[in-house]
């Protein structure tokens, strides 16, 4: 089989499975206090189909997954997902599995999900004082967060990295804080410039803390030294006063990466996105569930590829957001 090249040569290796598209949290930037209608149940694919669609990813060149949420820690099986999906034989040997989560369960999964073959964890934390982390998650839960980030470490993932998006007047007076917390227990801060992905539809270009803000706002406490290039990963690193210690800017938006992107999607409900930003999906339940073979799902998963675009396009004056908010893609 030919693998998930599309017509720009970009080669797709790394595949983000959303297991859920709920969640424990209630960030302002991505869910309302009520939550946003949930994907029906029945439409939630199974470990077996989880499984399938992996193995068919992988026999098209696909070396690594993600899961992701929503919260993919809710899922009740996620340790049993974890263990099947790094079984599975990918062309460089078996899938590297990561996960991204909020941290929450970590208190009691991160042992189990490292002993079932997890090879890589990134944790949300998007400030350090407990009103603050009420406000934007909605969710008295710092605490909790930071024992599961601990549990993290505790149990050998290395580096565990954490993710911050940068929010005007919620935390961007903070950024240095965060790193200091994140260089004082060895865990790599990226920052995040954010997208316009939630469920409001409030995102605002001018708003958004970009990327140089930032770097300025760490530049005023720490000393920052380039480290080399990126690939096709979406975070610029910086050695911390000279390192081990690092940090990344992930700028999807004033810097993007979409040339170099190697990333494909399914969805909680089994749907193909050939990027975050696409504004079409591909089906893949219903075939699997109507008896398709292997070589069906691969070729959709090739065409999607086949149409996709060059970039996310948010500066595009036509730009739309996709539908679906970051909870129901999969971040
Ligand atoms: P690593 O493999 O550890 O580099 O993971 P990652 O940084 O790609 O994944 P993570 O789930 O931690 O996501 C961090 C941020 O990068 C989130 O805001 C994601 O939405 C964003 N991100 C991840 N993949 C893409 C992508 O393909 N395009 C864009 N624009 N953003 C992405
Ligand atoms: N833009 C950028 N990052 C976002 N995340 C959630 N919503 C957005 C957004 N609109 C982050 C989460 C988590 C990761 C999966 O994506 O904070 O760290
Ligand atoms: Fe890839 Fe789309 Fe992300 Fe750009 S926005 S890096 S094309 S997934």
């Amino acid at each position: 089989m030919t693998g998930l090249v599309d017509r720009y040569g970009r080669v797709h290796r790394d595949l983000r499975i959303s297991l859920t598209d709920r969640c424990s949290l209630r960030c302002t930037y991505c869910m309302p206090e009520d939550g946003v209608p949930w994907l029906a149940k029945d439409n939630i694919l199974t470990t077996d189909e989880l499984e399938r669609l992996a193995r068919v990813a992988a026999g098209l060149g696909v070396t690594e997954v993600r899961l992701t949420g929503g919260e993919p820690l809710l899922r009740r099986d996620v340790v049993d997902v974890v263990r099947r999906m790094a079984a599975i034989e990918g062309e460089d040997g078996p899938l590297e599995v990561s996960l991204t989560t909020n941290g929450l369960r970590l208190p009691e999964l991160a042992v189990p999900l490292r002993e079932a073959g997890l090879a890589r964890m990134n944790i949300s934390i998007d400030t350090l004082r407990p009103e603050r982390f009420l406000r934007l998650t909605r969710r008295d839960r710092l605490d909790d967060v930071l024992a599961g980030i601990r549990a993290a470490i505790d149990a050998g993932f290395a580096p565990v990295k954490l993710n911050a998006v940068a929010m005007r007047g919620e935390n961007d007076d903070e950024l240095a804080d965060l790193l200091a917390y994140a260089v004082s227990i060895g865990a790599e801060l990226r920052f995040i410039e954010q997208m316009p992905l939630d469920a409001g539809h409030v995102w605002s270009r001018v708003q958004m803390v970009e990327a140089d803000e930032i770097l300025a706002a760490l530049g005023e406490r720490f000393e920052l030294t380039p480290v080399g290039e990126r690939g096709a990963a979406p975070a610029e690193r910086w050695l911390v006063d000279g390192g081990p210690a690092t940090v990344g800017v992930i700028a999807s938006v004033t810097r993007p990466f979409c040339g170099a992107c190697d990333r494909v999607r399914i969805t909680a409900d089994g749907q193909f996105r050939n990027c975050l930003f696409a504004r079409t999906e591909d089906d893949l339940l219903s075939p699997l569930r109507s008896g398709a073979g292997d070589e069906v799902l691969a070729a959709i998963m090739r065409r999607s590829i086949g149409g996709k675009l060059a970039g996310h396009g948010i500066d595009d004056p036509g730009f739309l957001q996709p539908d679906r908010p970051m909870s129901a893609i999969g971040g």
